[in-house]
């Protein structure tokens, strides 16, 4: 009796074993879930129940990276991973049924999987790596992991460049399906998720991450359109490489054309140091367009600022040419006004000591002394050198102590310039830096 008691329960303990051994294979899952065979109904109809339950899309994003920002084509360049969750009311399981499976993987092909897509990218398709398999969890939730290197539009405003901070948004929505079917959310909160994408990101390049903003629209609030997942992405620009780079050149080439001023007019170096100085400036406007887009309803306030300061020194050498143009006026009045009366001078004395025919014979003089070397002639080429020399001092006496009064003018010309030049950068330089600062404290 005992003995059969035994053998029943041994058969019983065999039964339960043998059946549990075979519950442990997916097989049985998946015979049970009917994906055994092509299921077409799972793949092309939305899993659920009763058609008035609109189904949740769950879209969690994460930034890896932000790759590249394109002022010219209002692109941003990202690199995001995103996972999608939703729940098949049709692939349930009681995981004791099935020897504890609690996860079972499935190809993508073989279910349906809503279309939620980014409205702004405008990357090729070749640039998205999905898995090519989802996971399924007893509840029926559907996990769908995907990466992109995103490429999204995105209205960058350059007006602050280079000290300005972008708002760029990365919305989710199904391309088909309105509000009342597809409803959008996040599995995680927004600070978590802020806070994975602060840990993950990897290159960053000159762009730092400030936040990540979250935010639902129910399309059937909004006129039963699609519902949207917006994410907002703010990123900031470190701006030293455009400090060092235009911003710091430009000032000081804007300082050396001030210290211009005191290069003497006399040696006529001042004008083309100037030249070299708006040429150097023209040099870096190069750089600065190939990197601002050409919109023409808000000037960034860095062209304002590189514009500026070229027509400054633009202006500064146009005064110097006018400075140097009256110095040129006044040396040509001077010597015309002189000239005649010095040499009617020396004229005079020659005359004085030779006789008259010999005054004829003057202009071929030069000649003269080498043929016929007399102390006469001697005497006389002595005293025109002598001449020459002492009109030569009294010329330059005469620049020196009193200038005329062209050369007056051009000094005062020059003084006022140079006043209001230095008034204009000193006014200027402060605004651009208080437009920048409180930009940059913002
Ligand atoms: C699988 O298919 C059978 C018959 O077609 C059905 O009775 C059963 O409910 C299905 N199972 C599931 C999980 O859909
Ligand atoms: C389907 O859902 C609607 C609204 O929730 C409900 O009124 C209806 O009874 C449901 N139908 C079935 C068959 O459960
Ligand atoms: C760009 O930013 C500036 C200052 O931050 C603002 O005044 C301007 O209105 C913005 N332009 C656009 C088109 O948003
Ligand atoms: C995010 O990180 C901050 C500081 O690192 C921490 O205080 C906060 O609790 C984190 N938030 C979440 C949701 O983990």
């Amino acid at each position: 009796m005992s003995a059969l008691r035994t053998l029943a329960f041994l058969a019983l303990i065999a039964g339960v074993s043998s059946s549990k051994t075979s519950d442990c294979s997916y097989v049985s899952l998946l015979t049970h879930l009917n994906l055994t065979e092509t299921n077409d109904v799972l793949e092309i109809m939305r899993p659920v129940k009763n058609w008035t339950t609109p189904t949740l899309v769950q879209v969690d994003m994460v930034l890896f990276g932000i790759l590249k920002v394109d002022e010219k084509s209002q692109t941003v360049t990202s690199h995001i991973g995103l996972q999608m969750r939703w729940t098949n009311e049709f692939l349930t399981w009681n995981p004791s049924d099935f020897c504890g499976i609690n996860v079972l993987s499935i190809p993508r092909s073989r279910l349906w999987i809503p279309d939620v897509e980014i409205i702004e990218d405008s990357s090729d398709t070749g640039s998205i790596s999905r898995s090519p398999v989802v996971s399924l969890s007893p509840n029926g939730l559907v996990k769908a992991n995907a990466r992109q290197r995103l490429t999204s539009t995105c209205l960058l405003n350059v007006s602050m460049f280079p000290f300005d901070t972008q708002n760029c948004e990365i919305t989710f929505s199904s391309m088909n399906s309105d509000a009342y079917t597809i409803q959008l959310g996040t599995v995680h909160s927004e600070a978590l998720l802020n806070n994975i994408s602060e840990l993950s990101m990897v290159t960053k390049g000159e762009w730092e991450l400030e936040n990540m903003d979250i935010k639902y629209v129910n399309g059937i609030k909004v006129g039963g359109s699609q519902s949207k997942l917006l994410y907002t992405i703010r990123i900031s620009r470190k701006p030293m490489l455009y400090v060092i780079n235009l911003i710091v050149p430009l000032f000081y080439f804007l300082v050396l054309d001030l210290g211009s001023f005191f290069i003497s007019e006399a040696r006529g170096e001042k004008l083309s140091f100037k030249v070299t100085i708006l040429l150097s400036i023209s040099v870096l406007l190069l750089i600065l367009k190939d990197i601002l887009p050409s919109t023409e309803d808000n000037l960034p306030l860095i062209a304002t600022y590189c514009v500026t300061i070229f027509a400054m020194v633009g202006l500064s050498v146009l005064e110097a040419m006018l400075v140097s143009y009256l110095y040129d006026l006044d040396g040509c009045c001077c010597n015309t006004a002189q000239s005649p009366v010095d040499e009617v001078d020396i004229q005079l004395e020659v005359d004085f000591h030779k006789e008259p025919p010999a005054a004829e014979e003057t202009p071929e003089k030069s000649s003269r002394p080498l043929d016929r070397p007399s102390d006469g002639d001697l005497l006389k080429l002595i005293l025109q050198e002598v001449k020459a020399a002492q009109q030569e001092v009294k010329r330059q006496d005469k620049d020196q102590r009193e200038p005329g009064r062209y050369r007056r003018l051009a000094n005062i010309i020059d003084r006022v310039f140079f006043t209001v030049y230095f008034l204009t950068i000193t006014i200027f330089m402060t605004c651009m830096n208080t437009f920048w600062l409180t930009e940059q404290t913002n």
